[in-house]
């Protein structure tokens, strides 16, 4: 119904540029009177006796007034928004919501085959194919991979890396050629996501996660908050500390400020890359993310419980990592409608009050208190540490992640960590009056 009266609108337009030309064509084929101040000469002006000149400057002009009409289409086409609730709402004006953006889920994959749970989790959850386009991204030109990712046909689109040469490095680190290349992969893919297909913002994800049933509804929710608040510059899916026993279960809606990038399904707008694209780094890129020169004081937004899970013991960082520590984190499993709720409270000025209040006020307690399980009362409580060592002692006896990237520890939001123990949230921070980070802390 509204598509017929719109193709009616379009029919309306394309014989009004018709007529219009043919009309310019009429006018312009009379014989043309000299105007004072035209340049003659040259023979550019009305019918001659050359006939096929004629012809072609007919259909150089019919050809300039086409263009012009062109124009005119496009403009009353980009006003779009003025007419069609008309036509929707017959004389009544009806406002039509703004329409939704789109933020395309970057895949990231080389050579495992296991992208297809990856990617099977993305179309599960995924609430609209429109409103998402998956964009899988193969490097290392592995067969049986791209195959898998041929399989799904136009559901994603299949981009290949194709630079599939070693990287030349010098000799001792020979070892960290893996790193070369995903850091090659990505620049490669952003710049395609960016700049080929012109996309304001992305959610990339690698091809060892698996995404939980709100991830979609969890990034949509929080776009708005990334591009309206310059101290942000990334929203992440993961919760470093995110393992069982250490998040609030019934605070699956709780987010948090973080002062480390988490990166393992994030979210980062195109002027961030124009920033970042430039001086992007040779390996190790997500470490090099974490330093002070590219972090500039700013922040990601982390949920209490992780949106994605990470499967891939196997990897160019060889497994130990993940034994000890990735295969814990628990996926959330209840879907939470962020886009439904007020997520105002992370804008900075708000959220750093809050947080210093809620922290700063909660009773400090010992560590053998933590560790014995012997605290009194309902909680939150605090935990402090003032030096290198006593947080990493405290961090790793209290089953916390230990190691600080450019001083900053993972999860931490001005040197505090957010955490629960036996059912109490504990938060372990550093003396009152904190101002900034020690980068010589790693
Ligand atoms: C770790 C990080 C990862 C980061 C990487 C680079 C964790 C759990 N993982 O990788 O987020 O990107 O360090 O510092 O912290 N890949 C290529 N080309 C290759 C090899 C791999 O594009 O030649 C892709 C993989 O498909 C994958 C990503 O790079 O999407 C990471 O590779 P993986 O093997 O999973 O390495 P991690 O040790 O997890
Ligand atoms: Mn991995």
């Amino acid at each position: 119904m509204i598509r017929k009266r719109g193709s009616l609108i379009f029919c309306g337009a394309f014989l009004f540029v018709t007529w219009n030309a043919i009309l310019a064509l009429l006018l312009w084929s009379r014989p043309q009177t000299n105007q004072p101040g035209r340049e003659q000469g040259e023979g550019a002006e009305g019918p001659t006796d050359d006939v096929v000149g004629d012809v072609l400057r007919m259909a150089d002009a019919f050809e300039v007034e086409l263009e012009r009409q062109k124009e005119i289409l496009l403009q009353i086409q980009s006003h779009k928004s003025l007419w069609e609730p008309l036509l929707r709402g017959g004389r009544k004006v009806v406002v039509t919501p703004p329409p939704q953006p789109v933020i395309p889920i970057l895949v990231i994959a080389c050579n495992r085959v296991t992208v297809r749970r990856c990617v099977d989790k993305l179309l599960q959850h995924r609430p609209s194919a429109e409103l998402y386009p998956i964009i899988v991204s193969q490097d290392c030109g592995h067969a049986d991979t791209a195959e898998v990712i041929r399989s799904y046909g136009d559901k994603v689109t299949h981009l290949k890396q194709p630079d599939l040469s070693d990287v030349s490095v010098r000799p001792e680190h020979k070892k960290f050629q893996g790193y070369y290349k995903i850091s090659r992969h990505y620049r490669w893919a952003l710049n395609q996501v960016f700049k080929t297909l012109s996309h304001s913002s992305v959610v990339i994800v690698e091809d060892d996660l698996e995404v939980a049933p709100d991830f979609f509804e969890y990034f949509r929710a929080s776009l708005p908050l990334l591009k309206s608040d310059r101290s942000l510059w990334c929203v992440s899916a993961w919760n470093d500390n995110g393992r069982d026993g250490y998040v609030d279960p019934g605070q699956a809606n709780l987010l948090y400020r973080t002062d480390f990038f988490p990166g393992l399904g994030w979210m980062l707008l195109r002027e961030a890359w124009e920033e970042l694209e430039p001086k992007w780094p040779a390996a190790f890129w997500d470490d090099w993310m974490r330093q002070p020169e590219q972090r500039r004081d700013r922040a990601c937004i982390r949920p209490e419980i992780s949106r994605t899970l990470t499967f891939g013991r196997q990897g160019v960082s060889l497994g130990q990592f993940y034994d000890k520590y990735l295969r814990y984190i628990k996926l959330n499993a209840e879907f939470v409608p962020f886009t439904k709720l007020d997520l105002s409270y992370l804008k900075e000025e708000t959220y750093r009050d809050k947080f210093e209040k809620e922290v700063y006020s909660a009773p400090v307690a010992t560590y053998e208190d933590v560790k014995q399980g012997q605290l009194k009362g309902p909680g939150p409580f605090r935990l402090q540490y003032s030096s290198k060592d006593s947080f990493k002692m405290m961090a790793k006896n209290l089953g916390i992640m230990d190691d600080l990237k450019s001083g900053v520890p993972r999860t931490g939001y001005r040197g505090v960590v957010s955490f629960m123990s036996r059912g109490r949230r504990i938060y372990l921070a550093p003396p009152p009056g904190w101002t900034q980070y020690d980068p010589t802390w790693s």
